[in-house]
């Protein structure tokens, strides 16, 4: 299986925030990002492995500027890291001026996709290499993410995430 770059797997999504999507601030309402995000971040990652992904955790999500009315939200998505059968997903979420057309990055999120089979089997997916400099960033502290996000569904054991626990170390 050939190894393929973040870039190779980049979504993006364009769109406005309409009347029926806000929350009574009018400022976009969370659920509805985080629906464009896993759109733009389940084509990313089914580009990635080429196989039907599911989503698996949705390991980060940092709401730090309201998206208001009217805007355009540019949803921007990525695979950061491939594991055995899962995928890291990196989505930054950009607004665009009205007049200057400059973009503001507006909040970003972490999901994690599992490829599988007809049957639902979780199956092989390609390896990542990192180009950039923040490629190789998010790659890196892949793996403890993924030890975090196993560690909190109690899917690992404390002594297991070896890389949390080197951060204490
Ligand atoms: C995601 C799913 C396929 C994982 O099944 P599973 O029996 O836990 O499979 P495994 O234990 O073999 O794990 C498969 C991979 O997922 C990863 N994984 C599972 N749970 C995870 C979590 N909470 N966070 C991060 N990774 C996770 C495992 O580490 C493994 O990765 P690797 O093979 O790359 O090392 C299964 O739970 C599922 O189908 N869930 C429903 C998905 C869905 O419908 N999503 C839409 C939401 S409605």
């Amino acid at each position: 299986m050939e190894a393929k770059t973040p870039e190779q797997s980049k979504t993006t999504l364009t769109d406005m925030v309409l009347p029926g999507e806000t929350n009574p601030l009018g400022n976009l309402f969370g659920g509805e990002l985080l629906a464009r995000m896993d759109r733009a971040a389940s084509i990313a990652a089914r580009r990635h492995t080429r196989h039907i992904v599911v989503t698996a955790s949705v390991n980060h999500v940092a709401f730090s500027r309201a998206v208001p009315l009217g805007s355009v939200v540019t949803v921007e998505a990525k695979v950061s890291r491939a594991f055995k059968t899962s995928v890291e997903v990196f989505i930054d979420v950009w607004i665009e001026d009205r007049e200057s057309g400059n973009k503001t990055k507006a909040n970003e999120g972490i999901y994690t996709f599992v490829a599988v089979d007809e049957t639902g089997r979780p199956i092989a997916v390609p390896a990542v290499v990192p180009e950039t400099d923040l490629e190789k960033e998010r790659f890196e502290a892949a793996l403890r993410r993924k030890q975090l996000s196993l560690l909190l569904a109690g899917k690992i054991k404390p002594s297991e995430a070896s890389e949390l626990k080197a951060l204490f170390e």
